[in-house]
């Protein structure tokens, strides 16, 4: 891949977005690489968590390439957000669980790719944004939805139409990211992270996750039916047997289904 570089290690894939030039914009063809990057990770059994994060020091993503838009017509704007549309969904649904580890400038596809993935942490130096509208556009690789859903409305809102950067500590406290943690820490911080998560459980995580996303996107009544069928399907699992039986046993699970 030109655009992307990925290591996997412990069953955790770093897929690290590289453009330090232009800050690690997202340009179409790097969309295309998320993209199949993605589809290939969706079904490897050796991976259970992604992290992704961006080059250098100073910018997770600091939005789409603007370069590459400046001149695009009203379809080729269409047919970069149907990728990055398709390639965010693939990140958000995917059965392993994603950590954006924020280090640095999240702005505009950058904010929106960041709320594709499970959880964020930011580093201290991290800037969240939604600059679009200061382009003379919307934001167009989910910001509409994603923010809204993660800190609700008016404040997803005023973020949009203020195109205000706000800092880790205010995304923190708006339930924006996660955890915030020194820079230097970032990447150790977010595979300790992953460690815990996959210590846990395996295959529950996977449901729990589309419960989540699913029922959300839906009304309470169906999420509820769509967890007590997802609830009855953890019992066919052997990491439930093993899981309750460990528990009477009064021993640790190895919760081994992925
Ligand atoms: N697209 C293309 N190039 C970008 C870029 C972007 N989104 N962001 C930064 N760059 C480039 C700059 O043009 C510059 O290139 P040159 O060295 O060739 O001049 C290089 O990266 C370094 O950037 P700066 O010199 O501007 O660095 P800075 O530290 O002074 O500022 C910044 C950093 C505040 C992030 C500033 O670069 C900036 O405002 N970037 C644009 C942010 C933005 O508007 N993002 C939203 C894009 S639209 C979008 O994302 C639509 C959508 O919903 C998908």
């Amino acid at each position: 891949m030109k655009n992307l570089l990925m290591e996997v290690e412990n069953e955790v894939a770093v897929v690290t977005i590289n453009r330090p030039k232009s800050l690690n914009a997202l340009n179409s063809e790097t969309l295309a690489e998320l993209n199949e990057t993605f589809k290939e990770i969706e079904k490897r059994k050796d991976i259970r968590v992604v992290i992704l994060t961006g080059s250098g020091a100073k910018s997770f993503v600091a939005g789409a390439d603007i370069s590459e838009m400046v001149n695009a017509s009203a379809a080729e704007g269409r047919q970069m957000g149907m990728l990055a549309f398709e390639a965010f969904k693939r990140l958000e649904d995917m059965p392993q669980v994603t950590i954006a580890a924020v280090n640095g400038f999240a702005l505009g596809g950058g904010c929106e790719i960041s709320m594709a993935c499970d959880i964020r942490v930011a580093a201290d130096n991290a800037k969240f944004g939604q600059p679009e509208v200061g382009l003379g556009i919307l934001p167009g690789f989910g910001g509409t939805q994603r923010l809204p859903r993660l800190v609700g409305k008016g404040r997803a809102k005023e973020l949009i139409f203020t195109t205000d950067m706000i800092d880790a500590e205010e995304a923190y406290r708006i339930g924006l990211a996660n955890k915030v943690v020194p820079n230097a820490e970032l990447m150790d911080f977010c595979k300790k992270m992953a460690a815990k998560i996959m210590s846990k459980g395996s295959y529950g995580i996977t449901l729990a996750k589309q419960a989540i996303n699913v029922g959300l996107d839906t009304d309470l009544a169906s999420g509820l039916q769509l967890e007590a069928n997802l609830f009855g399907l953890s019992f066919a699992t052997n990491d439930k047997k093993e899981g309750m039986t460990a528990f009477l046993e009064k021993r640790e699970a190895k919760l081994t289904d992925f």
